[in-house]
């Protein structure tokens, strides 16, 4: 499942940029096909596939595959309904969308809150930043039935709907993994990834809580916001320029592209700061989002765990070709994601294009990878 819906939210985010450069769709239906129907079931399976391995627990009971089966039906309906261009504040479609969504969620969240009870000692402090994710995606997803309660509060609700969404369920979501997958990936611990994960998240939680609502009502709050929540992002980073600096200045290898996505969202936050006094366009920034964080992010994160998904179980020289396969000029095509996502988001749509080829790269790595695959 796991393989599947990366490779699921790697195409819809091409799908998505496709979209918006050849079919001039609403911007609605080019996020959404973005998040709802490839980050949002992507990021629920895999914390269905990490939290266990924080918890040092059994496995996830089996019938939650079902979960992300149920929040990509949801990014479905709400894709026809922006499609279909059907009233998006009032149609059953999108309130059936929003409740699928939200049940997923709703149900992970209590299945984590009650693991972290249970748990022997502590739980890993990278649970707690779950628990955070989804609690913002739940409160970013009731807030859609709230847009057709009170249509006079649409446009506030849909800032906060969006900026919970993007920074309080993926932000919290990429920064809370990546504290540990880098360090797997370059194959060193980092023995302060536990300690900054315990004091960071009331600067992330806080941080993206302020950006949400102040998106909504006040600006300056929202600056004050991006300002916490650039505090973990900046300790996270500084930390492994200082530690890892050999491995991810590397051409090649899941780490170069990790550090990146990192880099990326530290600039995202600068473009917030654009948008939130009216130098830059909002709407340039989600695209801005798919290209310089989630690209990087989820085609590092392949690169990193592909080999593992497909075949658990004893690590054996073929997954270290394939991770090297998949991983080859990851560092320069991240580089063409990251630059141009950036360039989308500071106004410059022609970064597109950077950002293609860094797809193109990564379509090829894929290609070749599937023919070893099958060869062996
Ligand atoms: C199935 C779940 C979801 C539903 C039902 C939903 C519903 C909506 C609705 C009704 C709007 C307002 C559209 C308008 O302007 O009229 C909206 C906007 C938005 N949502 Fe969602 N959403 C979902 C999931 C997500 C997720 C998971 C993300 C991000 C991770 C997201 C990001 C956004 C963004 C960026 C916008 C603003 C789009 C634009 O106007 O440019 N949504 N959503």
């Amino acid at each position: 499942m796991l393989p599947l819906l990366a490779i699921n939210a790697i195409a819809m985010m091409t799908g998505s940029l496709g979209l918006w450069l050849f079919a001039a769709s609403s911007p609605q239906l080019t996020a959404h096909v973005a998040f709802a129907l490839g980050i949002m079931p992507l990021i629920l399976a895999a914390v269905i596939y990490f939290v266990p391995v924080l918890t040092r627990g059994s496995g996830a009971p089996r019938w939650f595959v079902i979960l992300p089966i149920a929040a990509w039906a949801g990014g479905l309906f709400i894709n026809a309904a922006f499609a279909l261009a059907l009233p998006a504040a009032s149609h059953v479609a999108v309130h059936l969308a929003a409740l699928l969504a939200s049940v997923a969620a709703l149900t992970l969240l209590v299945w984590i809150a009650r693991r972290a009870g249970r748990t022997l000692g502590k739980p890993h402090p990278g649970l707690h930043w779950y628990l955070a994710a989804l609690f913002f995606l739940s409160a970013g997803l009731l807030i859609v039935p709230a847009m057709s309660l009170w249509p006079e509060h649409r446009a506030a609700l849909r800032l906060i709907h969006l900026h919970a969404n993007l920074l309080g369920f993926v932000g919290l979501t990429a920064i809370g993994t990546l504290q540990v997958l880098l360090p797997t990936a370059v194959g060193h611990a980092d023995k302060a990834a536990v300690s900054r994960l315990t004091q960071d998240l009331k600067f992330a939680v806080t941080g993206a809580a302020l950006i949400a609502t102040g998106a909504a009502w006040s600006a300056p709050l929202a600056i004050i916001g991006a300002i916490l929540f650039l505090i973990p992002l900046v300790r996270m980073g500084s930390r492994w320029a200082a530690v890892f600096f050999d491995q991810i200045g590397r051409l090649h290898g899941a780490a170069a592209s990790l550090s990146l996505a990192c880099f990326g969202l530290v600039g995202m936050i600068f473009a917030g700061f654009g948008h939130a006094s009216a130098y830059l366009e909002g709407r340039a920034a989600v695209t801005g989002f798919i290209l310089s964080v989630l690209l990087p992010l989820v085609t590092g994160a392949a690169t990193q765990l592909l080999p593992v998904w497909l075949r658990p179980g004893r690590q054996e020289v073929w997954h270290d070709r394939l991770r090297e396969t998949l991983g080859r000029w990851s560092g320069l095509r991240a580089l063409l994601l990251v630059a141009g996502g950036l360039a989308v988001a500071f106004g410059r749509n022609e970064g597109l294009w950077l950002a293609a080829a860094g797809i193109l790269m990564f379509a090829a790595a894929l290609l070749t990878s599937a023919r070893l695959w099958r060869h062996s």
